[in-house]
Formats: C-alpha cells, sequence, structure tokens
C-alpha cells in the first residue's frame, strides 16, 4: 500500500485532483544533508554503490522537498560497467571511461543481458533497502539509461557537447553500432526487470542524448531499441524521456509505456498535440526558471499547469542544476502541491 500515490494514480491515466510533482536530479548537490554526506565518503562511486548510503540519499528529497515520488539515487552508467566497462565520476568533471569501445573485439567482450545484469546486485538492495525506509510513503521510480545515450557515453569516453565520436561511430560502423546497441539493449531489460523484482514502483528511461542525432538516425539507432524495452518491461508503469527528441514524440505515442516526458523546448500545447490524447505528458520547466524570485516561480508553474491541462506530471525539462536555491525549489514543488484543478 503506498500512502501518496497520486503519481501512480496519474501514471494509470485517472483524473486526480492536482497534478503530481518530483524532479529529475531531485537528490544531490542542492540539498546540504547531501553534500555533507557525500564530502565524508571517497567519492560518488562509494554513494551509488554501497546500498545503505544509496537509500539513505534517495529519502533526502522526499523529506525535505514533499516531492510525490522518491527516485533511486544511482547513475545510467552502471549499465556499462556491468558489461565489463567501468567508470570514473570525477569532481565537478562527471563521468568518464578510461577504456572506450572503438572496434569489433570490444563490443564482443562485453557482458550482456542477465549475465551483466546480474553484477548489480547493489542496486536491487538499495531499491529493496530504500522500499523499506519509505514505509509506502510515496512511490519510489526505478530508471535506466537508453541504449543510445549509454553507447555515445561508452564511445566518446565521456560528456561531449556535439558527442561527434559517438555520431562517427555510427556513420562509420553502423553494423557494430547496431550490435552493441542490441546488447545494451538485452542488458536494460533485464535490469529493469530485476528492478522491478526487487520493488520499484514505475521505471524512467532517460534517452538524454537523443536531440545529438537526426531524425533518420533516431529513427535507425534509438528508437526500435527504446521500443524493444517497452514491450519487453512489464509490470509497473512507464516513462520515456528523450530530451531534445521534439522530432519523434509522434512515433513515441505509439510505444507501450504510460508517459512521455517533454524536455524545456517543446510547448505543452504541441507536444500534447504530437503525442495524441492518450499518454500523459511529464515535464517541462526550464529547470533555469528555478533562478528566477518566487513570485515568479509560482506563475510560470501554474501557467505550466494549466496549459498542459490533464493528463500531466510537473517535472522540470531536464534535471536540476546544482546551484538553484533550495528555497525556490521549495517554492515551486508547493505551487504545484497547492493548485487545484
Ligand atoms: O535524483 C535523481 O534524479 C536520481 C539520481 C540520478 C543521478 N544520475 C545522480 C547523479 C539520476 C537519475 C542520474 C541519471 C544520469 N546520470 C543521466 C540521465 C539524466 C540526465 O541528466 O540526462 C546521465 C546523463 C548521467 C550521467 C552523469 N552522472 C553525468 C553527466 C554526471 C555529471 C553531472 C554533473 O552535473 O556534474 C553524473 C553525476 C551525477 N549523477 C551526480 C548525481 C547526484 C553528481 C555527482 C556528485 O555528487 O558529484
Amino acid at each position: 500500500m503506498i500512502k501518496n500515490d497520486i503519481l501512480l494514480r496519474a501514471l494509470q491515466g485517472q483524473e486526480v485532483e492536482r497534478p503530481p510533482v518530483w524532479l529529475m536530479r531531485q537528490a544531490g548537490r542542492i540539498l546540504p544533508q547531501y553534500r555533507s554526506l557525500r564530502a565524508s565518503l571517497s567519492g560518488f562511486k562509494e554513494l551509488v554503490m554501497t546500498p545503505s548510503l544509496a537509500a539513505e540519499v534517495t529519502l533526502q528529497p522526499v523529506d525535505e522537498l514533499g516531492v510525490d515520488a522518491a527516485i533511486l539515487f544511482s547513475d545510467i552508467l552502471v549499465i556499462p560497467e556491468a558489461m565489463g566497462l567501468g567508470y570514473e565520476m570525477e569532481e565537478r568533471k562527471g563521468p568518464s571511461f578510461p577504456k572506450v569501445v572503438e572496434n569489433a573485439d570490444d563490443v564482443a567482450n562485453l557482458l550482456e543481458g542477465n549475465a551483466a545484469a546480474l553484477h548489480l546486485d547493489y542496486v536491487y538492495e538499495a531499491v529493496k533497502l530504500t522500499k523499506k525506509s519509505l514505509a509506502g510513503r510515496v512511490p519510489l521510480i526505478g530508471f535506466s539509461g537508453a541504449p543510445w545515450t549509454l553507447m555515445a557515453y561508452m564511445t566518446e569516453g565521456g560528456g561531449s557537447k556535439t558527442f561527434s565520436k559517438a555520431k562517427k561511430f555510427l556513420y562509420t560502423q553502423p553494423e557494430l553500432a547496431h550490435q552493441l546497441l542490441d546488447k545494451l539493449t538485452n542488458t536494460i531489460i533485464s535490469y529493469l526487470n530485476l528492478k522491478i523484482e526487487a520493488g520499484v514502483d514505475a521505471v524512467q528511461l532517460f534517452d538524454s542524448w537523443a536531440g545529438v542525432l537526426s531524425p533518420e538516425q533516431y529513427r535507425e539507432f534509438s528508437f526500435p531499441y527504446i521500443k524493444k524495452i517497452c514491450d519487453n518491461v512489464q509490470g509497473v508503469p512507464k516513462i520515456v524521456f528523450a530530451k531534445d527528441g521534439w522530432f519523434a514524440l509522434t512515433e513515441m505515442a505509439y510505444l507501450d509505456c504510460q508517459a512521455i516526458g517533454l524536455d524545456w523546448t517543446v510547448n505543452p500545447h504541441l507536444g500534447r498535440e504530437w503525442v495524441g490524447p492518450k499518454k500523459v505528458l511529464q515535464g517541462n520547466l526550464d529547470p533555469c526558471a528555478l533562478y528566477a524570485p518566487a513570485p515568479k516561480i509560482r506563475q510560470v508553474t501554474e501557467q505550466m499547469i494549466l496549459d498542459f491541462k490533464s493528463k500531466h506530471i510537473v517535472n522540470l525539462g531536464h534535471g536540476l542544476y546544482p546551484d538553484t536555491p533550495l528555497s525556490n525549489v521549495k517554492c515551486f514543488v508547493d505551487s504545484v502541491k497547492s493548485f487545484c484543478y
């Protein structure tokens, strides 16, 4: 039994009294309690790989912000690591891969499916501990990176503005790219199903780098794999978020998922027109709007809710930036919670 189940009711397409609200990257550097815990540890990965700490950090924004869902504290890059490609997380620099995927041997050497997903016991343990600590207060969201986004990091070696090395891979070695994407897809399916078995109440796929692809590339190298994941992960509601993937929204309407995430560049009316009436839409306030004074935050939040009208989960159009004032994040959440349709 979940006491505050407004997110799950909304995901089922039910009419709700107000839209539910949670934030991408709600856990982490905006919270003083996160920063002090993080400072006492060897690094980000210790937090991710220690189930009791991951559970603790997952609960922090639920306690502090009063959001309608918890999202498991983890990272999308645990999947490449479980497949044999370890990542590093450097302070302020973001993630990097000491070894990247370049050729057929590199792809052949990667583990896939259950064999890889079984290396992620620490994640399933974190899910179980988090569920216990939440004690049914709000639902717990589990997540994975989408195949293309994970491939982008594995071939590029880290973050990038253009992901031109990853895109070069698609243009020069398309068959090998498909083999890699296939292995990632099989692993993600096992991983999400194991997370569901461990107790998550909903899952979200992050295709954070959808927007560097052309529509044709997206149709060939990303969409079919997301479709396969949606078709093979069952039992809880699914949310698909393809950042800057507005050009794929009309096709995403046919995915076996309950909700589609929109980034902040998509006008809510157009988003609804493109996706059609069936899916719930999630998003999409510009994270930078949370730098504004409180009255402005309230105004743009309420306007967004009015623009989406119904079948809407409030979120940002991408993750929270670490220098967002905590009081402004609270103002955003409170504005949603005091709204009445
Ligand atoms: O609160 C939550 O949303 C749950 C936790 C979460 C993290 N990463 C924690 C994190 C989630 C859902 C992710 C997903 C993730 N990780 C994505 C997809 C979402 C997106 O933002 O598009 C991506 C692309 C990654 C890879 C990644 N991890 C990057 C690019 C970075 C550096 C980001 C930065 O701002 O420096 C990370 C590190 C990371 N993941 C942090 C957190 C809290 C910061 C680490 C720290 O405390 O130093």
